[in-house]
């Protein structure tokens, strides 16, 4: 359901996001609801809270429990959204770790932080798009995006090495759906304005200050882009990276 402020440019679509229980996820999730589109809001936990207040729009809204680095979890979560709607028109591969990754470095990582990193960044994504693309085929029309970070061509961190390889994913993504109705895209974000976000990034103030636009990023700036490239209207955009970030240098971490 659509209010006067927004358009309602999702009625009818049903989005699917990952990594909804808080942070940037968990607001896509509302916004989505708030533009009229059913909202699936996975995540490993706790995703009932936000798909209640993602609901306040009137659309329907459910979490899911799901943990993208296991194949059965994911197809469970798919047919949760092909039993509970019937289709689904759009992807947003947003579950991510990132917390701690930039200082772990390469010649120090530790294993289990590295193998974490691929599990949910790179393996959790691809295999939500495995997953995902039968039931938009189904209908002829899909919107995939995938979540990227602004410095993902500094190789310097497992969090980074993994992003890239989400963007270059997307390219390869996108040209085996596109002639199924299907786009992927990549938004890679700034800093966004959450707290946690900041205080994990001791250098955050740092980078803004060398942003063309020096303030913090936003859910809603991310999700502005989101919500173009989820557009019918961007049906010729597919396989690219768009950043978000503030005009942010191209290696702000370094
Ligand atoms: N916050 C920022 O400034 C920023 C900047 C650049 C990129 N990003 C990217 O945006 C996305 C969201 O960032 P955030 O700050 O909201 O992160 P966050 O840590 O607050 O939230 C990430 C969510 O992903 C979920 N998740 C982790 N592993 C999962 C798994 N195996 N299965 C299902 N869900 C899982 C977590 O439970 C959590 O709810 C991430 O991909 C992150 O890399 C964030």
């Amino acid at each position: 359901m659509s209010t006067a402020e927004n358009v309602g440019i999702f009625d009818g679509r049903v989005a699917l996001v990952t990594g909804a229980a808080r942070g940037l996820g968990r607001d896509y999730a509302r916004y989505f609801a708030a533009e009229g589109a059913n909202v699936v809001l996975a995540d490993m936990k706790g995703t009932e809270v936000a798909a209640t207040e993602a609901s306040a729009s009137g659309s329907r809204c459910i979490g899911v429990e799901c943990d993208v680095t296991k194949p059965k979890s994911v197809r469970a979560l798919m047919e949760v959204v092909a039993t509970e709607f019937g289709r689904l028109d759009v992807l947003i591969n947003n579950a991510g770790l990132w917390r701690g990754m930039n200082e772990a470095g390469l010649l120090h990582c530790p294993d289990d932080l590295w193998e974490a990193a691929w599990a949910v960044n790179v393996t959790g994504t691809l295999r939500c798009y495995q997953a995902a693309v039968p039931l938009m085929v189904a209908n002829g029309y899909g919107r995939v995006i995938n979540i990227s970070s602004m410095a993902s061509c500094n190789g310097g961190s497992p969090y980074l090495l993994t992003k890239n390889a989400v963007e270059h994913m997307t390219m390869g993504m996108a040209r085996e759906v596109g002639d199924m109705g299907i786009t992927v895209n990549c938004v890679a974000p700034g800093i966004s304005a959450f707290e946690a976000a900041v205080s994990a990034l001791p250098d955050a103030n740092r980078i803004v200050a060398g942003n063309s636009v020096k303030r913090l990023g936003t859910s809603r700036d991310l999700y502005n882009a989101i919500a173009y490239l989820c557009s019918p209207g961007a049906e010729w955009v597919t396989g690219q990276t768009l950043r978000v970030d503030g005009g942010a240098g191209p290696s702000p971490f370094m």
